[in-house]
């Protein structure tokens, strides 16, 4: 069925002469070119316009660029339309008809009724939660291209006129610009706003990374300085003990028991340095197995309390072994600190797969809470954990508990898509 367009009833009401309304357009020009922001200048249109186009709500609303979407600003009454938490799309305008260029205005003397403003997921609710009966739309046209919608409102019914209709339209004419003008340049700002958070994202990743290589450099250069000053010199003295052995008389049991005790000794001190250097029992036996017996270690002789909680049902392990070895690491960061710096009573960790088939870690400890950023002298630890889990591309949080006792790190980490995994 076509749309029935209601039309306003006719009223007493007297209009301006056309000087008047020519006075107003000037003044409102005048007003507009004081505001270089879209409220403050919708606002100064609206007490300008009063006069000759009367109106209990008035708002321009512009179509982002490259976007099927719009944005509203308002001025008199505030309503979902400029409130909404995300741009709203074209399709559920009411005036989507206007937006998508099949007219170039609206009158209606009853909007609550008007067919043309009802239809299936149309975001028409603030007329009928703020009664705005009587409507004007005009498109904003710029260079034969509509960049949006001029519209006022009344509460009573059948306030305007064809009259009414002119006037907004000469209204619109002289916004149009102003207006294109302005989204341009937020447009330009909110690209500029998104290419410095893109380029300070990429450096800190890129510091990160440079970061984590020296770290990693550091610790080859530790294991070296271990492995010579430790294990090869041990090494030296038992070969050198067999060499003797080998050259003298006594080649007994008794002979060679001191021998055997170094070997041993050795041997225990190259698993200590592989233990420091990797999480091999991650390996060995799965991930929630290695944080068992990292805390078993890490907290042994500390009388701190902990609880492990696995709900994980292994999804750590079906991932590639760089990233549970991030994981990992930075489940041993946030552990390391709450021991070193919390004076906790307790540690829980808990390890689940969320609904979407990601992983959840937590590790929480009751202790001291974060002292101010200013008297975090380093802040070494965090930076690395923060780092591993970008590299990853895992959601990192750190932060006090919201009863102000103790400090939780939580990861996240997003569902693996196919072809992910073991690459990852
Ligand atoms: N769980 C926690 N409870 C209280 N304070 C914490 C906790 N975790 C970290 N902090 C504070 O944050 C600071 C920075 O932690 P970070 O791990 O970055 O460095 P660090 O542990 O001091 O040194 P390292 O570089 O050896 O890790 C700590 O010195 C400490 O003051
Ligand atoms: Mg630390």
């Amino acid at each position: 069925m076509a749309p029935v367009p209601v039309r306003p009833a006719r009223n007493a009401r007297a209009f301006p002469s056309p000087e008047a309304v020519f006075g107003h357009l000037l003044r409102i020009s005048r007003a507009l070119a004081g505001h270089l922001d879209l409220q403050s200048a919708i606002q100064a249109v609206s007490e300008e316009l009063d006069d000759v186009l009367p109106h209990d709500h008035l708002d321009v609303c512009l179509l982002r660029t490259g976007e099927n979407v719009h944005v509203a600003y308002e001025a008199g009454l505030h309503t979902d339309w400029s409130l909404a938490e995300h741009p709203i799309p074209v399709s559920g305008s009411p005036i989507r008809s206007i937006l998508l260029g099949e007219a170039r205005e609206l009158l209606t003397g009853d909007a609550t009724t008007d067919p043309r403003f009802r239809f299936e997921g149309a975001f028409n609710h603030p007329i009928f939660d703020q009664n705005l009966r009587s409507r004007i739309h005009v498109a904003l046209v710029v260079r034969g291209e509509v960049i949006g919608a001029f519209s006022c409102s009344k509460h009573d019914a059948g306030f305007y006129r064809d009259e009414d209709v002119t006037i907004a339209g000469h209204a619109a004419e002289m916004l149009a610009p102003y207006f294109y003008a302005l989204r341009a340049s937020q447009d330009a700002k909110r690209l500029a706003i998104e290419e410095a958070e893109g380029r300070a994202r990429e450096e800190g990743l890129r510091e990160g990374a440079l970061r984590l290589t020296e770290e990693l450099e550091r610790e080859r250069q530790r294991i070296g300085m271990d492995l010579h000053d430790q294990t090869l010199a041990d090494l030296t003295r038992v070969v050198r003990r067999l060499e003797g052995l080998r050259d003298g008389e006594d080649r007994t049991s008794e002979a060679l028991a001191p021998v055997i005790g170094s070997l041993h000794r050795c041997i225990g001190e190259l698993r200590e340095i592989i233990d420091d250097a990797r999480p091999n029992i991650l390996e060995l036996f799965g991930f929630a197995e290695g944080v068992e017996d990292f805390l078993v270690r890490a907290l042994a002789d500390t009388g701190i309390v902990w609880n492990l909680s696995d709900r994980s049902e292994g999804a750590v392990d079906a991932l590639g072994p760089s990233l549970r070895v991030a994981l990992f690491r930075i489940v041993q960061e946030a552990v390391n600190n709450a021991v070193h710096h919390a004076s906790p009573a307790r540690i829980d960790v808990d390890l689940e797969r969320s609904s979407e088939g990601g992983i959840q870690i937590a590790v929480r400890d009751d202790g001291v809470g974060f002292a101010p950023i200013p008297q975090r002298r380093r802040i070494g630890g965090i930076r690395n954990m923060q780092t591993r889990a970008r590299l990853i591309s895992a959601s990192f949080f750190l932060d006090r508990l919201a009863d102000g006792r103790g400090t939780l790190m939580s990861l996240s980490l997003g569902a693996p898509t196919s072809g992910e995994g073991e690459g990852r």
